[in-house]
């Protein structure tokens, strides 16, 4: 069994590993997982990504993590937090985000880890958290409420004025 930083009943969640990488890049290269995102990702990028979510976890005790499902090992996807600086009335700040292989959707589980990785939130000292997607992911939103974040407001999203598809955004927040 590996060991976790922290977990929720069928989650474990963990800094990034080499062996992430084949599972993750495919998450990352696939349309309909990145629907709501600006574009898919390359390997590279994605090599990339998980190299500075190790960093940030350096600098911060916080990254938006490696999460396995607990009873076979496998990569289930991403669940954390991470600061946002973007220009927005809600900014700077810390988010909550998430992005799960389509195997394992619908099961409840991304509302199960963030839960667990708010407890984690409010363990480390952090006072509040945010979450935010375009206002078309309802999954997303789903997952805000049932972790009993509140909706805030819509906004356009400053940095993705390229995407009008994925205009607007919706923010949510909750106080821990
Ligand atoms: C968002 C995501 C992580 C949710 O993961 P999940 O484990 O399926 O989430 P949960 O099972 O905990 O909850 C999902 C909720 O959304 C609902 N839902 C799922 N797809 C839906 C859809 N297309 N329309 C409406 N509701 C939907 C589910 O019914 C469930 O709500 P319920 O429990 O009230 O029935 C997953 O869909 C995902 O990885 N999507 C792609 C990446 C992404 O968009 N990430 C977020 C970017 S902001």
């Amino acid at each position: 069994m590996k060991k976790y930083l922290f977990s929720s009943p069928r989650l474990g969640f963990r800094t990034w590993e080499d062996a992430d990488l084949d599972t993750f890049s495919a998450m990352n290269a696939d349309p309909e997982i990145m629907l709501f995102f600006e574009k898919i990702l390359t390997r590279e990028e994605s090599k990339a990504k998980m190299d500075q979510m190790n960093q940030v976890f350096e600098k911060e005790g916080f990254c938006y993590f490696a999460v396995d499902y607990l009873q076979t090992g496998e990569l289930v996807g991403t669940l954390g937090l991470n600061r946002k600086n973007f220009p927005a009335s809600f900014t700077p700040c810390v988010d909550i985000g998430w992005r799960f292989d389509k195997k394992f959707w619908n099961q409840g589980l991304a509302s199960e880890g963030a839960a667990a990785c708010l407890d984690y939130a409010k363990k480390i000292g952090l006072k509040e958290v945010y979450s935010y997607a375009s206002s078309a992911n309802t999954a997303s939103r789903r997952v805000m409420e049932k972790i009993g974040m509140w909706f805030l407001e819509e906004f356009e999203h400053q940095e993705l004025l390229h995407c009008p598809q994925l205009q607007p955004f919706s923010v949510y927040k909750i106080v821990l």
